[in-house]
């Protein structure tokens, strides 16, 4: 008897023990996946369905058959190798132009197909299109936070892309502002608090607020905001530093774009708005929402932010070689004076916005942020690809050379993770922080080994990557 109890509770000990592993195992995993995913803020639009494409079942026949009358004789086929349109087939039309569009990887084999697009958070080293034919164009499409797959971010992966749509303002279809919905919501008085009354809630309210819960990402902004918290009063509402809970109706995540929440954030003189990685061109919400609100941004992001603020007295830039001490000094220095303070607000209360390259970049923009009267940027990324190729189609028609389409390092750019020097020895607050510097140096193993194997040309298995990868 005793026996058996020994032997049930030791298999009983085994099964929890390996269930709590892999609980750990789990969370670790999301963690490191947790993706700051842009929602898809837009239903693609309506598109119509090219429902003949699932009548054609006949296997034998040849894949060029089962195109819908002969689509692919007469029309580049454009093959999404992330399922993100959902489209089983569609015949776009681009200006002029038509091209087929697909997620049905099958058509890989077919004559015409023409261009393999990709999603760069979905990019994985398996099952890729290879062998890539001489015909073949490859395209990336990624607007996603630079943590969410570091090995495009190298030369040897971003160069095998002949067509690119990012968020660095060198790509072939820059998405810079695509989190910015319009110049008028900048200018928009909507939320905008008089000074006075932000004077007369700092009675219960800290100068400054900050909402996160995404914690230590590369950017290493927790630590900063952390020191910065020693010398400023800072109200954190987040999970991250959290000090300060937020009104019950609003702590659901999705409320984030809720009205009370905006109303709530207007109150306060400062917001911290760190992005969650380093890179020229990236810049999110966070920098948008303040200058939307009325409230003065401190950001932390992209190193060339200048290039796109409204006006150069709009935001208070970190400079992450200063001490967090210094910036707490500066923003106790704008609290307790009003006349500096409204500097900052200057070109919202007039509703100026001097940056002309701003402006520009959203008056030549072809698509739209939670617009439905405009083109959301995957229809115009599709469609940018299907023009390219009409163009070299007509000029070999002409007897003209074609042209050639190739990505740059700078269209895809970003400098390691760097942990502020400040606290660079203080590792043990979390496991996590420490992570992004050695995944970032291993990143560009990975982006040598996969070209390596790309360049072979066939198709290779997971188990090969690796040991190329581990390779000396
Ligand atoms: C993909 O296309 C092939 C060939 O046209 C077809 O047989 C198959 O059913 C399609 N798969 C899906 C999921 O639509
Ligand atoms: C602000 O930007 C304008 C135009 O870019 C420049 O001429 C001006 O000197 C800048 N002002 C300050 C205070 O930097
Ligand atoms: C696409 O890129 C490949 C690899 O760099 C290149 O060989 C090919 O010529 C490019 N195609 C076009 C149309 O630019
Ligand atoms: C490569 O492709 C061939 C043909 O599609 C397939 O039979 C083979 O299993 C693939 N090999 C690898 C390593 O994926």
């Amino acid at each position: 008897m005793a026996r058996i109890s020994a032997k049930k509770l030791f298999i009983f000990c085994v099964c929890i023990s390996a269930f709590i592993f892999l609980i750990i195992t789990f969370q670790v995993v999301e963690e490191l996946g947790q993706v700051e995913r842009t929602v898809h803020r837009l239903p693609l639009k309506e598109r119509e369905e090219l429902t003949q494409i699932q009548v054609f079942e006949d296997i034998n026949l040849p894949l060029k058959e089962k195109i819908p009358g002969g689509v692919g004789d007469q029309y580049p086929l454009i093959v999404w190798w992330s399922p993100i349109t959902g489209e089983s087939g569609r015949l776009g039309e681009c200006g002029n132009n038509r091209c087929f569009f697909t997620i049905n990887k099958s058509y890989y084999s077919h004559p015409s197909a023409q261009a393999f697009l990709f999603y760069g958070t979905d990019f994985s080293i398996e099952n890729l299109p290879l062998p890539r034919k001489r015909h073949h164009e490859w395209a990336l499409f990624h607007e996603e936070s630079p943590k969410n797959n570091y090995k495009l971010f190298h030369e040897p992966v971003i160069t095998l892309f002949n067509h690119t749509a990012t968020f660095s303002r060198n790509s072939h279809l820059p998405l810079t502002t695509q989190y910015l919905e319009s110049l008028h919501i900048l200018t928009t008085h909507t939320y905008l608090l008089p000074l006075a009354q932000k004077n007369v809630l700092r009675q219960t309210l800290a100068p400054i607020v900050y909402v996160q819960s995404d914690c230590d990402p590369p950017s290493d902004r927790d630590v900063y905001v952390q020191e910065l918290m020693r010398y400023v009063q800072v109200d954190s509402y987040g999970q991250c530093l959290h000090n300060k809970d937020l009104p019950s109706h609003l702590r659901d995540s999705t409320s984030m774009e809720e009205q009370d929440f905006y109303h709530l954030l207007a109150q306060y003189k400062f917001i911290l708005a760190f992005e969650n990685a380093i890179c020229d061109d990236y810049i999110t919400e966070k920098l948008w929402r303040p200058l939307k609100l009325g409230v003065v941004p401190v950001y932390y992001g992209a190193p060339n932010v200048h290039l796109w603020l409204p006006s150069n007295r709009s935001v208070i830039v970190v400079d992450p070689n200063e001490k967090p001490e210094n910036l707490a000094q500066y923003l106790k220095r704008l609290d307790k004076n009003d006349w500096e303070y409204l500097t900052y607000l200057e070109w919202k209360h007039k509703r100026e916005i001097p940056n002309q390259r701003l402006i520009a970049a959203l008056q030549e923009r072809q698509w739209g942020v939670q617009d439905i009267t405009q083109d959301n940027f995957i229809d115009v990324f599709e469609c940018m690809v299907c023009n390219r190729i009409w163009e070299n189609k007509n000029r070999k028609k002409q007897g003209l050379p074609t042209k050639i389409w190739q990505a740059d390092v700078n269209h895809l750019r970003c400098p390691a993770p760097r942990m502020f020097d400040f606290a660079a020895g203080q590792l043990s607050r979390t496991s996590l922080r420490g992570i992004w510097r050695p995944s970032f140096e291993q990143s560009r193993r990975e982006a040598r080994a996969l070209r390596l194997l790309i360049q072979r040309n066939r198709n290779f298995t997971v188990n090969e990557y690796w040991k190329e990868v581990f390779r000396d």
